[in-house]
Parts: structure tokens; sequence; C-alpha cells
């Protein structure tokens, strides 16, 4: 088969190119930070440039006839591109990976494993973007679909007695951040000979691996912390063995859905700084999740780092941090929500997450317009939730401008007085008088 892409060990061209100082015999288990700032360091073969060069040729020369070069054409194999994938693969603990043109182009690529009469079972608050492709290519009988509620043991077990070819899972979801076990859904993909496949987009390799957990695929938009700037599209699919890799190469070489070596180059400039990053995307998220918790305009803060979250002990246990998203209901709902919208200045309107800069959305009407309303229902995508994808600004800048706007929002809550006015909401829990400090842990 001819890929696209890279394996761990790539074999084109030998080793040392797409490791770079990390296969030295000194360093042979780098941190995960230490591998995503060093991969193909300073192993270039022409001129020993510290940071490796952009290759955009889209055709390479062929020495001889019975002679091919590593790479022959770009959209088969690029070395810049194969640069990130063989970064993505060591952060996600995979065989190999590829990289694609968009996250929707990634989901593509992966929806090329099954067959029109296989059932693929997905949760039913996926990205709007997936559950269209979903639904699109169940309406041209290409494959079946079912959506359930990963979080609810019964939806879930009714999906798998239906014995799904594939199951697809994204934990935190979107826009409820509502975890799924990604232990049990890999155990139970096993027991019924299913590929099993998370979207990982929303804490990326810094914060969650699924094939440590038994996954045979991982899936990210890494247009989103991958890249982390906001100005790249782009996907990846990381495959956990090599069977699995060869069919995701050969599938993103012979639709052409593989990214184009500049958007691999500035990926992979995302990836050097993942880890430095995600620091300080949670530190700022945990002071404005606080911020919120408290206010008596917020009627639920929907973040698995809260212990009121019903998500938060399993988050817990499978993620190293509880990542930069959240979302929130204000008491007011829908007009509440446009009143703050428009007293944010630091907070931009735009759908979009994972980068450095603050981002709001209004899922109902931006991120899932694509569901139907009966659609967005079933998920808890209400009128008034507002999503916030929290980015590395000074944190106390980003408390100050909420704390602004949230003041315009302020409404009479039912049965409180002046003085317990400000109990905190939190999650599903019931505000507790006397509680007013909502307590979120980093995980260590
Ligand atoms: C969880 C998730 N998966 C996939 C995608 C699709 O990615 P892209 O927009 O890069 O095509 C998105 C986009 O927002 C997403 O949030």
């Amino acid at each position: 088969m001819n890929g696209n892409c890279t394996r761990h060990h790539t074999d084109h061209g030998g080793g040392d190119r797409t490791t770079g100082l990390l296969d030295e015999a000194a360093n042979p288990h780098p941190a995960p930070a230490t591998r995503a700032v060093q991969a193909g360091l300073a192993a270039d073969p022409a001129y020993g440039a510290v940071m490796p060069p952009l290759y955009l040729s889209s055709n390479f020369r062929f020495p001889g006839l019975d002679d091919p070069p590593a790479y022959d054409y770009t959209r088969s194999g690029n070395p810049t591109r194969e640069l990130l994938t063989n970064a993505l693969a060591q952060l996600e603990g995979g065989a190999g990976a590829v990289a694609t043109s968009s996250g929707m182009s990634a989901v593509g690529v992966v929806l090329n494993l099954v067959r029109a009469d296989d059932l693929v079972l997905a949760p039913h608050d996926c990205y709007g973007g997936t559950h269209r492709l979903l639904v699109g290519l169940e309406r041209q009988g290409r494959l079946r679909v079912r959506f359930v509620d990963f979080t609810d043991p019964e939806s879930l077990a009714a999906g798998l007695e239906q014995e799904p070819r594939m199951i697809w899972v994204e934990t935190p979801s979107n826009p409820l951040l509502r975890i799924t076990d990604l232990a049990a859904v890999a155990r139970a993909a096993r027991r019924i000979g299913a590929i099993a496949v998370a979207d990982n987009t929303f804490l990326s390799p810094a914060l969650q691996r699924p094939i440590d957990f038994g996954f045979d695929l991982v899936v990210h938009s890494t247009t989103k912390f991958i890249n982390g700037h906001s100005d790249v599209v782009g996907g990846a699919v990381i495959a956990a063995g090599d069977e699995l890799f060869e069919e995701i190469a050969w599938w993103t070489n012979a639709t052409g859905a593989a990214q184009s070596p500049f958007d691999s180059y500035l990926a992979l400039r995302g990836v050097r700084t993942l880890f430095a990053r995600t620091r300080i995307h949670e530190e700022n998220t945990r002071a404005v999740v606080g911020l919120l918790a408290e206010s008596p305009a917020v009627a639920q803060v929907y973040y698995p780092g809260l212990p009121a979250h019903p998500g938060h002990e399993l988050a817990h246990r499978q993620q190293s941090g509880y990542g930069s998203l959240f979302s929130f209901e204000l008491e007011g709902g829908r007009p509440a929500a446009e009143k703050l919208l428009s007293r944010l200045r630091l907070f931009t309107l735009a759908e979009s997450l994972g980068g450095v800069e603050s981002l709001i959305c209004h899922p109902a009407s931006m991120t899932h317009a694509a569901m139907d309303e009966a659609a967005q229902a079933v998920a808890g995508i209400g009128k008034g939730l507002l999503r916030v994808s929290v980015g590395i600004e000074s944190a106390d800048d980003l408390v100050a401008d909420l704390r602004q706007a949230l003041s315009a929002c302020q409404v009479a809550v039912p049965g409180c007085g002046a003085d317990d006015a400000d109990v905190v909401r939190l999650g599903s829990a019931a505000a507790e008088p006397g509680r007013r400090r909502a307590t979120i842990a980093g995980i260590g």
C-alpha cells in the first residue's frame, strides 16, 4: 500500500531525520513535552538546520529507473508532513499517523473503514459536523448510524447490543463536556470486534491518550489545540497498530485527503508549544470558571474540573488535566446571553476552540446548527447555552472582562434575598446556601 504518512519509526529516509535528537542513546525515554519540542530537531541533512526546513515541492526526483526516492509525490508522502505525523504518533502512543486537510477529512478517512451494512455507534452530542457527515452517509446508504448517550449505561448497552462495526467516542463531549469511560468502551469494542475510535480534539495528547485505554484510532481536528494559533485548518488520525495504520494511510492517499506541507509545517510548530500552552490554558480556565460558578447571574456551569460535574471522578481518572473548554447557562436565558456577548471585550464571538485567544460561542446557532432542534434538545443544547474556549491571555484580564459583562446580566433569582443571592450553582448540583467558593483543583 502506498501511504502518505509516517510510522513511529519511519521507513522513509531513516529514523534520524524524523526523530531528530530523540534517538540519542543518552535520551531514550523523553517526557512527552520533550518529545513535542524535540521531534525531528537538528536532523537536517543539508545544512544542519536546527528547525527542520519546509519542503513545499509537489514531486521528487528519481535518481534512476530502478531507484525510487524516499518520497515521490507529495499527496502520497512529504518530508515536512512526515515530521508532523511522526510527532503525533509518538505523542498519542500510536504505531503511525496521517495528517489531513481538516478535522472533517480525518473523520471521513476513518469512515471509509466501514461498509454499507455496518453500524456506527456515535454519541448523541458529537461534534455537529461529524453528526452531519454520519447522517449524510447513512442517507446515501453508505453506512448505518445510531446515536446514543455514552454516559447513560442503558442507552450505551442498547447500542452495543446491535453489534456496531465502529464505536465513535468524543470525550469530553461538545458542548456539555460529558465524560465517557474510555477503558469501558474499549473493552466493549474488543468483545464485539468493533473498531474503537476516539476524537481527542478537546484535550489533545497533552491531557488524554485514548490508545493507552485500548482504543484503535484517535482522530484530531488539529485546527484546535495541536496547531493552537487559529491559523490552520487540519486533521489527523493516529492508529494504535500497524494494520489499521496501513488502511488509514491507503485511504488518505487514495482520497487525496492529505494535509499540505505548509499547513503541516505550521501544525508542527504548534506541537512544539502544546504542553506549555496547555498549562496556561488550564490555569486561566480555573480562574474564569471560579468566577462564573460564584456569580448569581449564572444558572449552570459545565466543567469537569468542578467536583459537582457528573464526570468529575472519571475525568480525574483518565485525563491528566480538565482542559480549557467549558459551557454555562445564564439565569436570564438567551436574552441574558445576548447581553453578555455584547459586553465582552476579550472573548471573541466565534466558532472553533483551542487557540491562544479566548473565544465564546452559542452552540445552538453556531457550532451545532447542523443538528435540528430535536437533536439539539436530546443532546441538551439549550438556547441560552454558551461555550467558552479559554485562551492564554492574562487570567486577571479575562476575569475582569467577564466580571464587567456579567454585571449587566444580573437577574433577580426567585427565592433569593439580597444576602443569599450569590449562592453557588455548580453543574447539576443544587445550590447550597453558604457554599460560596467553587473548588477547582488541577490534576496533579
Ligand atoms: C471535536 C471536533 N471534531 C472534529 C471537528 C472538525 O474539525 P475541522 O473543523 O478541522 O474540520 C471539530 C471542529 O470543530 C471538532 O470540534
